[in-house]
């Protein structure tokens, strides 16, 4: 008789959470596909592009504000919660891009933004137009100012987009907008406010979105008697430090509410957090287990392209949201910072929100953004790609100011600015602009540049080594891969200067290894393993690969 193997008796794992390891794709609705020729895209042309996501192969994808809005702030100033903007179509067409994304497999996340209404939000008008003493200025920050005649603003706070974050009404009172003054802070003290946005998720719940992307979600709670920050000097607003206005514990309180009304609905509703906060371990407090799902982690979005800081920040990301049991949220590019194909080539000073980009060499900003992709899809948890980095689109930096329409770009001391150069419309297909974007003849509300011809997805689908299809390449693969599917499992592995390189292992499967020439020289590396996926192209032969810099490729490693 020979001795028989006998397998355990296997337990049925619970289907892991969908969240934990989702790729997430932005989509900035003004820019992503016009269906009418105005020159804004709006939902029935995301509608008619959701096949690309799905082909793309993301697992949900995330809408910038489309609401009822006067468009200060490009959506992020809400006038009303429950309708959508006419320039991006109606409650029917939203209900019809959720049914359609649905029908594809993909989950739909729509943006919620609860720090601040529009000024023409109906409270607001009538806060404003009730005067002194109406129960609708305490739905909002409305003080008398300081100095003899109140001519001085109630406190030193700024604006993040420059200038006082208080603005003075014709009968003397001021109220408080941390961004621009046409968004009002809510008072999150009063009830009416709480029990508002209650409903609000309510309603997109019921209409079948499957989470939110909190606004500024470390912002709502203030510090009682609103207390002077004082003299801060080079002090930025976002992200370090402390203040009375942002990351205040009592914010927690809002989301554990809310998390038990995600929790109402079937099909795990989830919500990811906007959360600049000073430290990560401050930012894994956004996502303990009774409150939201995921925090971006701008932490890592703000890190410079070495292998020593990239290696610390991405240990120090597992560790922070391990406490807590919760899956990193790598992020790269979003609608408010340079991308990052530029981005990566530049130094960046403090917070990297905003910031006014310089000029880089396109194809070396191109190789390095492509190595930066491939290493953050290796990373274990979840990830949020932002419209166009598929296509390795880089920060258009050279938009005439008349063209420009980022509310803080005219108040010059603020903080953002420039991020109408990450806005710019996507390329579709054809040798003119819009590109596809629109109908032929249509506009773009900002200029794409001549150079878009050759980045469109019609130029990129099906070409072997095009951005699109490396993204493409590296979906599948880590949709595949079993070694991929675990939210902690990074070990690293020894490696020459410059070099990044780490497994990813899970029992009874083969192997997974991702290298990254972060160097300024090409590294021999061997032969790890098979190759999966490369960002470049490599040198050397089989046997000895001949790593160049900026380039990242994954193996698949025997065990
Ligand atoms: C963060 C959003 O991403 C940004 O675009 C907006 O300007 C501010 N919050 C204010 O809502
Ligand atoms: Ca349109």
């Amino acid at each position: 008789m020979t001795d028989q193997l006998i397998a355990p008796p296997t337990v049925e794992a619970p289907p892991a959470s969908w969240w934990r390891n989702a790729v997430i794709y932005q989509i900035y609705p003004r820019s992503f596909a016009d269906s009418n020729g105005d020159g804004i895209g709006d939902l029935p042309g995301i509608s008619r592009r959701l096949p690309y996501l799905r082909d793309l192969g993301v697992d949900a994808v995330w809408l910038s504000p489309f609401y009822a809005s006067p468009q200060a702030d490009a959506g992020y100033d809400v006038s009303d919660y429950r309708t959508v903007d006419p320039i991006f179509g109606t409650v029917a067409d939203a209900e019809e891009l959720i049914t359609g994304a649905h029908a594809l497999g993909l989950r739909v996340i729509v943006d919620l933004v609860p720090n601040h209404s529009s000024d023409q939000h109906d409270w607001f008008k009538r806060a404003i137009a009730e005067g002194p003493g109406s129960p609708f200025r305490d739905r909002y920050h409305f003080r008398p100012g300081q100095g003899a005649d109140g001519e001085l603003p109630p406190n030193d706070w700024p604006s993040i987009f420059g200038g006082p974050a208080w603005t003075r009404v014709e009968d003397g009172e001021w109220y408080l907008h941390l961004f621009a003054p046409e968004q009002p802070d809510f008072n999150w003290e009063h009830p009416a406010v709480r029990d508002e946005f209650k409903t609000i998720l309510r309603f997109w719940l019921d209409l079948g979105v499957d989470g939110f992307r909190v606004d500024v979600a470390h912002g709502m709670v203030k510090e009682a008697g609103l207390p002077d920050i004082g003299d801060t000097g080079e002090w930025h607003l976002l992200g370090a430090g402390e203040s009375p206005f942002f990351d205040r514990d009592g914010v927690h309180e809002i989301y554990r509410d809310w998390r038990r009304i995600l929790d109402e609905y079937p099909g795990e509703r989830i919500a990811v957090a906007e959360a600049w906060a000073p430290t990560l371990a401050r930012v894994a407090n956004y996502v303990r287990g009774d409150e939201l799902h995921q925090a971006f982690n701008f932490s890592y979005l703000g890190t410079a392209w070495n292998a020593h800081e990239q290696r610390a920040i991405i240990d120090e990301s597992l560790a922070a949201m391990r406490e807590v049991g919760a899956p990193t949220t790598w992020t790269l590019s979003n609608h408010d910072v340079v991308r990052h194909t530029t981005r990566l080539m530049q130094k960046v000073e403090g917070d990297a929100a905003g910031r006014k980009a310089t000029a880089v060499d396109d194809e070396a900003g191109l190789r390095r953004g492509r190595a930066a992709s491939a290493l953050m899809l290796a990373l274990p948890g979840s990830a949020y790609v932002y419209q166009g980095e598929e296509l390795g689109l880089p920060e258009v930096i050279d938009l005439p100011p008349e063209a420009r329409q980022d509310p803080a770009f005219h108040r010059a001391t603020g903080q953002d600015g420039y991020r109408d150069g990450c806005r710019v419309p996507i390329p579709w297909s054809g040798a003119e602009a819009p590109y596809g974007f629109g109908p032929d003849g249509g506009g773009s509300w900002l200029p794409q540049p001549e150079s878009w011809a050759r980045l469109s997805v019609a130029a990129q689908a099906g070409v072997p080594g095009s951005t699109l299809e490396l993204y493409r390449a590296a979906l599948a693969i880590r949709r595949d891969n079993p070694a991929l599917a675990p939210t902690d499992n990074l070990t690293w592995v020894s490696a020459p200067a410059g070099i990044l390189a780490f497994d990813r292992s899970a029992p009874g499967v083969p192997g997974f290894r991702c290298t990254v020439n972060m160097g300024a020289e090409p590294v021999e590396i061997g032969r790890p393993g098979e190759i999966l996926l490369a960002s470049g192209p490599l040198e050397g032969d089989p046997d000895n690969i001949i790593l160049p810099p900026d380039t990242t490729v994954w193996w698949s490693v025997a065990r």
